[in-house]
């Protein structure tokens, strides 16, 4: 019953109606439910959440939310904030880390757009020892957001990391040739909703895959970030990395915003290293919904704010 309700309220609130009603009637004032994931509007917010974080013994990266760009003003606007994020940060003295998708960059456009944007951002951050991680988005964009960071890595940019999504069957693949060029990959098990010709059907399969991944990653790997708050997957990870001393200083773990704050403590706790992805911005409503499509329970946390707000 309650997942029925949670799968209606869910189809409501990613239909155009649910999202217009949503963003008029609570906009970015009285956004408290998504205030759960997300940590403001404004990069101010951002770093003051990152500074409580940081406090606490984790790491942040910052990531100005924002996706599907399609006119090049747009993309430079995009490319713009995010040098101002970058010197609001070294200001604010906290990491040095902040992740970005390539469609907001303008990919939509063309190649060479969202290239010239990135390459703006790295040459600026690379002044900081400033470190820019590049999201993985759908798997329209897998192959090319894969030939954009060779591309940059042949130009001779370090300051640069990828992201690989366990859920697809390709990865396997993708993580030997990142190994290979010791390119710095953060491992996630995939946020997007895939076709099971290109990737695992069933969740036991994409834990297989991520478990697999991982140990690629720690063994071979350059500093790699695995990303999860799979209490299970983490154990294994700690196991691994035991068994192959790989030290808690070759390798981080990543979480989001508001998900598992008690595995992050737990693990900054055991001496490893966690950073945390401290999404913010104007434009929180796709990321906000990937986080409830995550886990029904969350639909219910909004339904409940809601009722609350009325
Ligand atoms: P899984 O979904 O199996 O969840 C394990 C447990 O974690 C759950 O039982 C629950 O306790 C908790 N949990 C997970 N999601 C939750 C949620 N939304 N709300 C509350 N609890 C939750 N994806 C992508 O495609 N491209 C990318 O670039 C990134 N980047 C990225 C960065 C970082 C730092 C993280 C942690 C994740 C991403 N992701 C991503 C998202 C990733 O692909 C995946 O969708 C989520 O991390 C959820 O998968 P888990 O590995 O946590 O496991």
């Amino acid at each position: 019953m309650l997942d029925l309700v949670s799968k209606g309220l869910f189809q409501f609130l990613a239909s155009s109606e649910g999202l217009k009603s949503l963003a008029s009637t609570y906009g970015m004032r009285r956004y408290g439910f998504a205030r759960r994931f997300i940590a403001g509007e404004s990069v101010h917010e951002a770093i003051e959440a990152a500074q409580g974080l940081e406090r606490e013994g984790l790491s942040v990266t910052l990531d100005l939310l924002g996706e599907s760009v399609t006119k090049p003003p747009e993309a430079k606007k995009t490319t713009r904030e995010y040098l101002q994020i970058v010197d609001t940060m070294v200001d604010a003295e906290i990491s040095r880390n902040l992740s970005l998708k390539l469609t907001q960059l303008g990919l939509d456009i063309d190649r060479a757009t969202a290239i010239d944007n990135l390459r703006r951002i790295l040459d600026f951050a690379q002044r900081f020892d400033f470190f820019v991680r590049i999201d993985m988005e759908g798997s329209r964009y897998t192959q090319l957001t894969l030939d954009m960071f060779e591309t940059i890595w042949s130009l001779g940019y370090r300051n640069v990391g990828i992201v690989l999504q366990s859920a697809l069957r390709r990865t396997d693949d993708d993580v030997r040739r990142m190994i290979q060029l010791g390119a710095r990959v953060r491992l996630v098990k995939g946020a997007y909703k895939e076709s099971w010709r290109i990737a695992y059907a069933s969740k036991r399969e994409v834990d297989h895959a991520y478990v697999r991944q991982a140990e690629a990653l720690l063994v071979h790997g350059h500093y790699p970030a695995l990303a999860t708050h799979d209490p299970k997957i983490v154990e294994m990870i700690k196991t691994m990395a035991r068994a192959h001393t790989a030290e808690p200083d070759r390798f981080e773990f990543q979480m989001l915003y508001g998900i598992r704050r008690d595995l992050q403590a737990g693990l900054v706790a055991e001496g490893f290293r966690v950073r945390v992805y401290i999404p913010f911005g104007r434009e929180w409503f796709p990321y906000f919904m990937r986080r409830l499509g995550e886990r029904p329970a969350n639909v219910g946390f909004v339904a409940r704010s809601l009722l609350r707000e009325r």
